[in-house]
């Protein structure tokens, strides 16, 4: 049987407009490495064959140089320019992905490990589109105009979404085609794409409440944070291994 084959997208062209910092938001420094670093840095480790990063035109060298060639990441098969809006970079990801399946991510989320990659690969294997996204805790409302609640979902059927967003190659790429034909409006997310211009029902996948965003200067304070526990949990391992031998 044939071997599948796996893209991982890495999306890297946004304005960060609502960090409000010099520095863009996919390259500040966390723990002393650009943001975007820490997705690479999964899906190198990971099973996926190949990575496509999605930067900014004025980005590409940056990346190429500080990031990709100076932590080695091998299986960044190329870099290429992103659009205006997150599904015209996804769209420009989608015209050079060339394996089976694509996990496509936003480079923003940094806190993405080996169990979510690993359920990814399988959900899209099993279900041929899947995304990553947790149940809500909050209770949500839908408002008016003028902000008067109108309406409150019940909230064991609302989920948050993440990344990554998983499909078929070849048929993400159509679903993409066949919006960028059309006047697309209003696209936050790629399951949203196919629910709209592709057959496939979208299967969610359970994540983790620590897969978030990097989005607005307080997430911040959260990552470093995150960061740091992850760094004592290795260490902890790694310390307990050496009594095992
Ligand atoms: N992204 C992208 N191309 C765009 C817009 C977004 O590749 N035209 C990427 C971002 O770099 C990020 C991910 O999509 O990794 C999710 O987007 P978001 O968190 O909204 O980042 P920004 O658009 O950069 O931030 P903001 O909306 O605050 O400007
Ligand atoms: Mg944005």
């Amino acid at each position: 049987m044939k071997k599948e084959t796996y893209t991982a997208v890495v999306l890297a062209a946004g304005k960060g407009s609502r960090m409000q910092s010099k520095v863009k938001k996919q390259f500040m420094k966390l723990l002393g490495k650009p943001l975007v670093y820490y997705a690479l840095l999964a899906f190198q480790e990971s099973p996926v064959d190949e990575i496509i990063l999605v930067t900014g035109r004025e980005s590409i060298d940056y990346c190429r140089k500080q990031i990709v060639e100076k932590y080695g990441f091998t299986k960044v098969k190329e870099i290429v320019a992103g659009g205006k809006e997150r599904y015209e970079s996804v769209y420009e990801a989608l015209k050079v992905a060339s394996m089976d399946y694509v996990l496509i991510h936003d480079g923003a989320r940094a806190f993405l490990d080996e169990e979510i990659i690993s359920r990814s690969m399988k959900g899209v294997a099993e279900y041929n589109a899947c995304v990553i996204g947790m149940p809500v805790k909050d209770t949500i409302k839908i408002v008016d105009k003028d902000q008067y609640a109108i309406e409150t979902p019940k909230r064991s059927l609302l989920w948050q979404i993440q990344t990554p967003q998983c499909f078929i190659t070849d048929e993400i790429r159509q679903a993409y085609e066949q919006m960028m034909a059309e006047e697309a409006k209003n696209i936050t997310d790629d399951a949203m794409v196919m629910e709209q211009y592709g057959d496939r029902r979208v299967k969610l996948i359970e994540g983790s409440y620590e897969n978030i965003k990097i989005t607005t200067p307080e997430d911040i304070v959260i990552g470093k944070a995150m960061l740091k526990m992850r760094r004592v949990k290795r260490k902890t391992i790694q310390w307990l291994r050496t009594f095992q031998h």
